[in-house]
């Protein structure tokens, strides 16, 4: 049975290609490292994780995840001071929510301290691939999905667990401009938008181009009811700051994903005496509050994203500018907290950083 004990064989590269990256140039997710980590399941049970060269996977035609979507995946990062110290962020947080999806999808779990464990135990194999430049880290991609040969729909018998990383910078180059969607959904109550599915991105591919194609980032999805209260934003959660108070959509009902950067935030300003409110955020409110002045910041909250300056609103017909991103006090305090944090410049009091 699996345990956080379960030992783990590792094979190293004979062939590592770190010293062909051109780190001065690293684009979002385009990199990968030497090694990856792999583990099946079948019988009922998981198999003995393996770390092997970073490679292809051989896939039958009939595998059910490429048919019917039983695949989830998370994301986290791993960075590192100056002293040489790798840390990764709250990856406790990313391992709940994993099982959480895994559950929705009707997918066997893996125990959140092993699932830890393992990360842990490829970004330590993988330390050199953590760099130290200011804005950059280790992106670490989990992910799981069905292997059955199977073209019933039933769920599957056989999983594979796999995590990767890239190395990465930021994932946007600029402040973003995101626009209010009315009328497609990415999650309904019920539905899966509380999972790390897979499926969940395919379906916004479209509307996200149509949204692109008039020049926006991003889009802002509402609620698939009414299209009246915000969600969140394509890659990120989304959070204002009102008349002095962090205000974000709140987590009740199952369509908006449990971020970690949003819940450290959230957690960061309460900590700095900040009024914090998750709530209902109606579409009115975010238009009238940037119209009227009392929408003094918004950004978007992500692990890929960090803390995205929101720049610009499209709604309906209109577009309203937000303030300057140089004005916006508390998103880059806590921008420069967490950065600060992570590179192991400030004492990390409350613990979030688990060293490998
Ligand atoms: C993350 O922030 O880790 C995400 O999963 C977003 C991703 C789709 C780039």
């Amino acid at each position: 049975m699996l345990n956080e004990t379960t030992s783990i064989n590792v094979t190293l590269t004979k062939n590592s290609h770190i010293n062909e990256v051109d780190w001065s140039n690293i684009p979002f997710g385009r990199i990968f490292s030497d090694h990856m980590l792999v583990m099946d399941y079948a019988n009922g049970e998981w198999k003995q994780p393996e770390i092997i060269p970073f490679g292809n996977l051989s896939l039958n035609p009939a595998t059910s995840a490429i048919h019917y979507g039983q695949s989830v995946f998370e994301g986290m990062k791993a960075n590192k001071s100056e002293n040489g110290d790798v840390v990764i962020f709250r990856p406790e947080l990313n391992a709940k929510r994993f099982k959480e999806s895994c559950e929705r999808l009707c997918m066997p779990g893996i125990p959140e301290d092993v699932f830890v464990e393992l990360v842990k135990k490829l970004v330590d194999v993988e330390r050199d691939w953590v760099s130290t430049k200011e804005d950059y880290s280790l992106y670490i991609r989990p992910f799981m999905f069905a292997t059955d040969d199977y073209i019933g729909v039933k769920p599957s018998e056989t999983y594979k667990f796999v995590i990767f990383t890239c190395p990465v910078g930021t994932y946007y180059s600029e402040p973003v401009s995101v626009k209010i969607e009315e009328y497609y959904t990415r999650a309904a109550a019920g539905g899966v938008g509380m999972a790390k599915a897979a499926g969940n991105y395919g379906a916004a591919l479209f509307p996200a181009k149509q949204g692109q194609l008039k020049g926006f980032h991003q889009l802002v999805w509402t609620d698939a009811k009414e299209h009246k209260y915000i969600e969140e934003s394509g890659t990120m959660n989304i959070m204002f700051v009102i008349n002095g108070t962090l205000v974000t959509p709140s987590e009740e009902g199952d369509t908006i994903l449990k971020g970690t950067t949003k819940r450290t935030v959230i957690e960061v300003a309460q900590s700095w005496g900040m009024k914090v409110e998750e709530r209902k955020v109606s579409v009115e409110e975010v238009v009238n509050g940037i119209k009227d002045g009392s929408i003094t910041e918004a950004f978007g909250a992500g692990t890929a994203a960090t803390i995205a300056h929101i720049v610009r609103l499209g709604y309906r017909d209109e577009i309203l500018d937000l303030p300057s991103v140089e004005s916006r006090t508390f998103s880059n305090k806590v921008k420069k907290y967490l950065d600060d944090l992570k590179a192991g410049k400030i004492e990390d009091t409350h613990g979030w950083c688990v060293k490998v």
